[in-house]
């Protein structure tokens, strides 16, 4: 506590000291070369916060005020005004160049820089973060993120604003491939390694959407309802662990309500939880049109307005602070997280160096982390590996894997190269339009097999599909579901009658393999009738190598789940998607901003239903057999565990793994922990995982540390986290659904 006093009272003094320096010169950054002296901010031997401090103290009331919102709609919307500064991203904050303070320009970035075709850039398309996610591998998060902001940097951005973070709790969601997990320690690891990866390049990071955007159906007008317990434990303490590991200068508050406030104008979630609690630094920017008010907002948290054309931060801000409506401590506290910010991430002192993006070499990490991604979820009488030396003939069949690989809708939307691969038409990637990606997995698996004949079918007529795998040895069928912002999906069904396609193909030929080009979890019926099932997610730019990589075993599978593929609807906590009526089709986001004058009821979303058993947890309370479980994924080789080990105050487990098959595979061991029954959570939670690359026939002693934080629960009478006492149950295994591994133990309350 002193010692933070001290720190302060030290800013203080340096302040003024320096405030007589700042008078007697200009305070202007002095042009380069000129042997001016450089204003007292610039000393980058001084922390961040002291820098802001020094910067700040020089800005006018009108100053202030203009960093704190966006300019407005931009290139976002027609007719909207761009600055001649703009750089052609989602949004564009002007800087105060008199004080050497750059523009902050701000793009999209989910799974790739959105919108580079307007400049005509390119950008690499990385796998979804969902399917990145699906490799429980940090340092595959790490590469994502900085392959990220490699792009941005080169095209003369200085922020990213994807880092998509909400739980997976509605499986139906439309933005599920932005986000990460069901499991909040999975997504928050993942995501928070992702934002460490593109920070790494001297650029602000983000993680949207605070907190519980689980669906896009009536995204600006729904209630998110989950007591403080459940929230804490899951929904949050993923946002908690991301943030906590990246330190991101931006956090983007969501579009909808959450226990009745706008999650932009949320003291709890915002004042309380993010900064006070979490000690987060950075500023909190709205989603884009998801202020709606000025007071309110300004004192519950949010720092910068986006895109700002409501004028909520703007003139009524400055009003506020001269009527004393807005203490002017708190607008300085609002420029100083923008500020310190822009210090603390490097943009100030290394700005973006414009520079072609390398392609080739974006391709390469894309492929690299779809190979790590892909899940191998069936391998009935081992189909797979195919043999290039073996195979005579395939049929491959639909979803165009002729021209390439789908992918995700909305403002996570990145340009395909020469436009989108199926019917390119001039322009960029529009939005509300499924576009492909030019990686074709038939040309792949053709290059894999020189010797067999490969026929093509576009899986358009059920009868001609059964016909083309009848003729050939082997049939591979590749099935979408295409998904974007704005809308969730009805059902976890494939759509456009996919399935009847596998299943005409599964009876025409035993030898059928599927391929999965999905946004997140989907049925299939037909499951029983095919031998093999590669879940690929959006594959990103890569995706058809390594497609072809992975179903010939040059690479060997390795993904477990990030997420439960339900059997049916009927076994989630929200059998239907809440509020996705025939009234509001299911993008009631459109209908609120376009027809006002048929707007939709407000609506609850009552996540109290499953509370803090999400996902998996559900199905194990429930006693549901899911389709495929949590953590589950196969591999060409086997592995096995023993000796479980776990250490007295369980601060970690150590375990025996070994590969037993013969070849070489990384495992993904996964920890999980049963709290004592007083906690009144009965099922087994992730606390811990570890990728573990093993050659065959060896073996590993494998020793994971166990974070406290994971074995205790949140009390919101005492407002804070403690581990229970009681009989604790650690399992360890291979998936959430096979822990061969078990062991009790009693703790101490801590
Ligand atoms: C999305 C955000 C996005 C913003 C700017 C909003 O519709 O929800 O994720 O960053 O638009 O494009």
């Amino acid at each position: 506590m002193n010692h933070h006093r001290n720190l302060s009272l030290a800013r203080i003094a340096l302040v003024l000291c320096l405030t007589c320096f700042a008078q007697a010169q200009s305070a202007a950054k002095p042009a380069p070369g000129s042997s001016a002296p450089q204003p007292p901010w610039m000393n980058s031997s001084l922390d961040p916060d002291t820098r802001a401090d020094l910067m700040i103290h020089e800005m006018t009331l009108d100053e202030k005020i203009q960093l704190v919102h966006g300019d407005g709609w931009g290139v976002l919307r027609a007719g909207a005004f761009v600055n001649t500064r703009h750089n052609g991203g989602a949004g564009f904050v002007p800087g105060i160049p008199r004080l050497g303070l750059p523009d902050i320009n701000l793009a999209d970035s989910a799974y790739g820089v959105r919108m580079a075709a307007l400049q005509s850039r390119y950008a690499t398309a990385l796998p979804s973060v969902l399917g990145m996610s699906a490799s429980w591998d940090p340092d595959a998060a790490f590469l994502f993120g900085s392959v990220i902001g490699r792009e941005l940097r080169a095209m003369g951005f200085n922020m990213s604003i994807g880092g998509g973070m909400d739980l997976i709790r509605e499986p139906r969601n439309g933005r599920n491939f932005e986000y990460s997990s069901e499991d909040p320690i999975l997504a928050g690891t993942m995501v928070g390694h992702l934002a460490m990866g593109v920070q790494s390049n001297h650029i602000m990071g983000d993680i949207k959407h605070y907190a519980l955007n689980d669906q896009e159906t009536g995204r600006n007008i729904l209630d998110a309802k989950l007591d403080a317990r459940a929230m804490r434990e899951t929904d949050l303490l993923a946002f908690r662990i991301a943030i906590t590991l990246a330190k991101p200068a931006g956090v983007m508050c969501a579009y909808n309500h959450i226990n009745g406030d706008y999650a932009c104008e949320n003291d709890y979630t915002l004042n309380q939880v993010l900064k006070r609690d979490w000690g987060f630094k950075g500023f909190v920017l709205s989603d884009w049109g998801g202020t709606h008010s000025t007071v309110k907002a300004a004192l519950a948290g949010l720092d910068q307005d986006q895109p700002g054309d409501d004028n909520f931060f703007s003139d009524p801000l400055k009003q506020a602070v001269l009527s004393g409506q807005v203490p002017q401590a708190r607008l300085d506290d609002m420029v100083h997280r923008i500020v310190r910010s822009m210090f603390a991430n490097d943009v100030i002192d290394h700005p973006p160096v414009r520079s072609v993006v390398d392609p080739f070499r974006g391709r390469d990490d894309a492929q690299k982390i779809e190979e790590e991604s892909a899940v191998l979820l069936q391998n009935t009488g081992n189909i797979l590996p195919l043999s290039a030396q073996t195979v005579r003939s395939i049929a491959i069949i639909g979803g165009h894997a002729d021209v390439g690989v789908l992918s995700g809708g909305g403002s996570a939307q990145v340009d395909s190269p020469g436009g989108n691969a199926v019917n390119p038409v001039p322009g960029g990637s529009p939005w509300g339009k499924a576009i492909y990606f030019p990686s074709s997995p038939l040309r792949y698996i053709r290059e894999q097999a020189p010797g067999a004949a490969i026929a093509y079918d576009p899986g358009t007529d059920n009868a001609a599909a059964a016909k083309a795998a009848a003729s050939a040895q082997l049939a591979i069928v590749f099935v979408t579901q295409w998904m974007t912002e704005g809308q969730d999906s009805a059902t976890l069904s494939l759509p456009d009658n996919q399935d009847a396609l596998v299943s005409a193909v599964a009876a025409a030929n035993p030898n059928t393999v599927v391929v999965l080009e999905t946004g997140g979890p989907v049925t299939m019926p037909w499951a029983p009738n095919v031998k093999g099932i590669l879940e690929s997610w959006y594959p990103g730019i890569g995706g058809g190598q390594a497609i072809a990589n992975l179903l010939f075993g040059r690479v060997n599978p390795s993904a477990k789940l990030p997420v439960t593929f339900a059997a049916t609807e009927a076994d989630l906590p929200h059998p239907q998607v809440t509020g996705l009526t025939p009234r509001t089709g299911n993008n009631a986001d459109t209908v609120t901003r376009n027809q006002p004058r048929q707007r939709p009821q407000p609506f609850a979303v009552d996540y109290n239903v499953e509370g803090m058993a999400v996902g998996y947890r559900w199905f194990q309370e429930k006693s549901k057999q899911p389709l495929f479980p949590f953590g589950f994924g196969l591999s060409y080789t086997q592995f096995a565990y023993s000796n479980l080990k776990v250490d007295p105050g369980a601060r970690s487990v150590t375990f025996d793994l070994r590969n037993t098959g013969s070849q070489s595979g990384d495992e993904i061991a996964e920890v999980y922990v049963t709290l004592p029954a007083s906690t009144g959570e009965p099922f087994r939670k992730l606390a811990a995982f570890k990728r573990v690359p093993l050659a065959p026939g060896m073996s590993q002693s494998v020793q994971i540390p166990l974070d406290p934080l994971y074995l205790s629960t949140y009390s919101t009478a005492t407002d804070s986290w403690s581990r229970p006492a009681g009989d604790f149950l650690i399992e360890v295994g291979g998936s959430s659904a096979a822990l061969p591994l078990r062991q009790s133990l009693r703790l101490a309350a801590q």
